[in-house]
């Protein structure tokens, strides 16, 4: 154990990965804690490199991976596969789990004040780290996050409804703040960055403009926007009050499956999303029934509010037809 007395403790957490829940939360609450100190502390937001897929990456993304890589050594984990790491790394050989983590989600919020997160996602472990993590999303044990924002909460599944903790600054413990997080069925709020529309395909371009036509279009209301550059933010925003997200795969180089990661982004995402009722796909397939073919392979998300989800997911059937016709 990372610390003798559990950050997080409670009946709702599974006493098989109660121990790695409890490592990764004793970890968020240290990163937390230099996240606090802003401009204070340490230099958060400056590049210190680049990572496998030629992203740069700032002080707090290196850190930040060293305290989880660091906490979970310490359990029951044997492959470790990070956003920071080119390939996973072995733990514990005798390890029964594999952790697969986005330490720092967000990077281009950290000097900004503007709420980040650490995205994880944790499979039963198997003989090599390809055979942990390249399988169906829908095998995950849990799935969830960590936001640092006005307040620290972590978000998790396990396969039985989404729960909430909150980080209790007094105390400094996880408290249980909300049992079963549900994502309302309809929204009337979408997330994407406009600034790409040059890029989308068809089908995003054709669903994006029937929310812009709002009342006058056939949608019959008027829709709102949010971006926050924070997949973790916008996820937390969409579990608290709804709405749809889109990372769509586009035209520009290397963006043909978006940005985002199959497996320590999309698939906790996922598993979270369908947990809370809500849906999530890459246009036409769930994303919980794909397996990424690498580590670090990307795929379009579409994820939040059944009905927009749907709505999305028509969009591409109809291309595909008029394609076909
Ligand atoms: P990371 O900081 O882990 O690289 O992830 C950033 C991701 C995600 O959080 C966010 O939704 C997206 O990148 C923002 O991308 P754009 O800058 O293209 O909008
Ligand atoms: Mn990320
Ligand atoms: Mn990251």
């Amino acid at each position: 154990m990372t610390s003798p007395h559990p950050v997080i403790d409670h009946p709702e957490v599974p006493a098989a990965l109660a121990e790695i829940i409890n490592a990764l939360s004793t970890a968020a609450i240290d990163v937390n804690a230099i996240i606090g100190h802003g401009p204070l502390g340490q230099t958060l937001g400056a590049q210190v490199g680049e990572n496998t897929d030629g992203d740069t990456q700032k002080a707090l993304d290196v850190q930040a991976d060293e305290m989880f890589a660091h906490a979970l050594g310490q359990t029951d984990v044997r492959w470790y596969a990070s956003e920071e790491q080119d390939i996973a790394l072995e733990l514990n050989p005798g390890g029964a789990c594999a952790v697969a983590i986005d330490p720092l989600d967000g990077s281009s919020n950290i000097d900004v004040n503007v709420s980040i997160g650490t995205i994880f996602s944790i499979f039963d472990a198997k003989d090599d780290a390809g055979a942990s993590f390249l399988r169906p999303a829908s095998e995950q044990l849990a799935g969830g996050y960590v936001i640092y924002g006005p307040h620290c909460a972590l978000v998790v599944t396990f396969g039985n409804g989404v729960l909430m903790f909150v980080l209790d600054r007094d105390s400094g413990r996880f408290e249980l703040a909300a049992p079963e997080l549900h994502i309302p069925e309809k929204t009337s709020e979408f997330a994407i960055n406009a600034s790409n529309r040059r890029h989308w395909q068809a089908p995003v371009r054709a669903y994006i403009d029937t929310c812009l036509a709002g009342a006058d279009g056939p949608r019959g209301r008027d829709f709102n926007m949010r971006w926050v550059g924070s997949l973790v933010a916008e996820t937390h925003r969409i579990l608290s009050r709804g709405g749809v997200f889109l990372y769509p795969g586009d035209a520009r180089k290397g963006y043909a499956q978006g940005r985002l990661r199959m497996v320590y982004e999309c698939a906790p995402i996922a598993f979270l999303a369908e947990q809370a009722g809500g849906l999530a796909t890459d246009g036409s397939k769930p994303i919980m029934s794909h397996k990424a073919p690498d580590l670090h392979a990307r795929i379009p998300l579409v994820f939040g509010s059944a009905e927009e989800v749907r709505e999305v997911e028509r969009a591409h059937a109809d291309d595909t037809k008029a394609l076909e016709a």
